[in-house]
C-alpha cells in the first residue's frame, strides 16, 4: 500500500515500518439464487499481515508516531487492531500497552502478547475498554491510537478506497461497497480515498457505503435510519462480531457523513445470518471469513430486498479478516 506514499502521512519514507501490508485481492463471487442479478466482488483483507485490515492503520500510526518521536503507544481494541498495533509496535521497535474487552477470543489476545505488547483485559465492551485506557495511561505519557481520536489510522485505511480505484478503473468502479461497522475507520478511510481522488481529477462519481451492523448492536444504522445527526449509545449491546460491538462510536458523523455523501445506507443482520455466512463463504468459495468480514455477505438479501441494490448493479463486499482466530469459538 505505500504505492501511495505521496497521499499517506509519513514524511520520510525510512520511518515507513512495513510487514508487506496491502494490495489485497478482489475475488468475484459467482452469485447464486436472489444474488445473481448481482455483479458480486469481494476485497478478501483476511491474508493482511496479523490477519486484518487493520494492519494498513496500524502500519500508517505506527509509522508516523515512530517519525514523531513516540516511543510508548496503547489502544483500546475489540481485538485485531490491538493484534496489529502489537505486531507493527515490535517492528517499530516501540512499547504498546493493548486493552481488550475480557471476551476477546483467546488467539487474539495470545497474538497480542506473542508480539510483545502488554495486554490489560477490561469487563465489558470496547466502550469500557477504552474508559479504562485513558484513565489508566492518563500520567504515563503513552500515546492513544483509540480510533479516530488520532488522525492516521483512518489515513492508513484509506489505502483500500485507493486499491478498489486502482483495481477496477480498467472497467468500471463498484455501485456499491458493504462494509462492517463498528468504530467507523473503514468507512471514513474509503470516503477519505474518494474525495482526495476527486480532488485530483481521478474520481467522479463515488460507489455508495453501506454500514452493515449486527441486530443487537447497532447504533450507527438507527442513526441513518432515523435521520440522526449523531449516534445514541446502544443499550445492552450484544454482538457474534466482536468488532461490531462498539455502543457509542466516537466520530460518528464522520461516519453517517460517509454513509449519506456517497447516498448510501445501513443494514442489519442477525447474529443467527452471521453465523450462516461464516460457514457459507467457508465451503461455497474457500473464502476464511471473520464473523465481521461474512456480515457483508449476510446482508446482500437484505439490500436486495429493500431496493438498495438493484439487478445488474456491481457490488464489492469487504472481508475484513480472517477466520482463523474464530475456529473453535463456541459462539461460530
Ligand atoms: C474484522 C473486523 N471487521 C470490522 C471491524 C469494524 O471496523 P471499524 O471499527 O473500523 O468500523 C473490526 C473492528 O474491530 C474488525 O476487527
Amino acid at each position: 500500500m505505500w504505492r501511495y506514499r505521496e497521499l499517506l502521512p509519513v514524511r520520510a519514507f525510512e520511518h515507513v515500518r512495513s510487514l508487506g501490508e496491502g494490495f489485497t485481492p478482489i475475488l468475484r463471487l459467482p452469485s447464486e439464487g436472489p444474488a445473481s442479478e448481482l455483479e458480486l466482488f469481494l476485497k478478501d483483507e483476511g491474508g493482511m499481515p496479523t490477519g486484518s485490515f487493520k494492519a494498513r492503520g496500524m502500519a500508517v500510526a505506527v509509522s508516523r508516531a515512530r517519525e514523531l518521536g513516540l516511543t510508548r503507544l496503547f489502544v483500546p481494541s475489540a481485538g485485531n487492531a490491538g493484534v496489529a498495533l502489537a505486531a507493527y509496535g515490535a517492528r517499530a521497535g516501540v512499547r504498546v500497552r493493548v486493552y481488550l474487552p475480557e471476551a476477546t477470543p483467546e488467539p487474539m489476545k495470545a497474538a497480542c502478547r506473542a508480539y510483545g505488547a502488554e495486554l490489560v483485559t477490561v469487563p465489558g465492551t470496547i466502550r469500557d475498554a477504552g474508559e479504562r485506557a485513558r484513565a489508566a495511561e492518563r500520567s504515563t505519557g503513552a500515546f492513544d491510537l483509540s480510533t479516530l481520536r488520532e488522525p492516521y489510522r483512518a489515513d492508513g485505511k484509506k489505502t483500500m478506497g485507493l486499491e478498489v480505484w486502482e483495481q477496477f478503473r480498467a472497467e468500471r468502479l463498484p455501485d456499491a461497497i458493504v462494509y462492517p461497522t463498528g468504530g467507523g475507520t473503514g468507512l471514513v478511510g474509503m470516503f477519505r480515498a474518494f474525495l482526495e481522488l476527486r480532488a485530483l481529477g481521478l474520481l467522479e462519481a463515488f460507489p455508495r457505503l453501506y454500514a452493515v451492523q449486527t441486530e443487537g448492536c447497532a447504533p450507527v444504522v438507527r442513526a441513518l435510519e432515523t435521520g440522526a445527526e449523531q449516534v445514541t449509545p446502544w443499550e445492552s449491546p450484544t454482538s457474534s462480531a466482536p468488532g461490531l460491538l462498539v455502543p457509542a462510536p466516537f466520530a460518528s458523523e464522520r461516519i453517517l457523513e460517509a454513509v449519506r455523501a456517497t447516498r448510501g445506507g445501513g443494514v442489519t443482520v442477525s447474529d443467527d445470518a452471521v453465523r450462516a455466512a461464516v460457514g457459507g463463504l467457508a465451503r461455497t468459495f474457500g473464502i476464511s471469513a471473520s464473523p465481521e468480514g461474512a456480515a457483508p455477505w449476510a446482508a446482500v438479501p437484505a439490500l436486495l430486498r429493500s431496493g438498495a441494490v438493484r439487478s445488474g448493479e456491481r457490488v464489492l463486499l469487504f472481508n475484513t479478516g480472517s477466520g482463523i482466530p474464530f475456529l473453535g469459538s463456541p459462539s461460530l
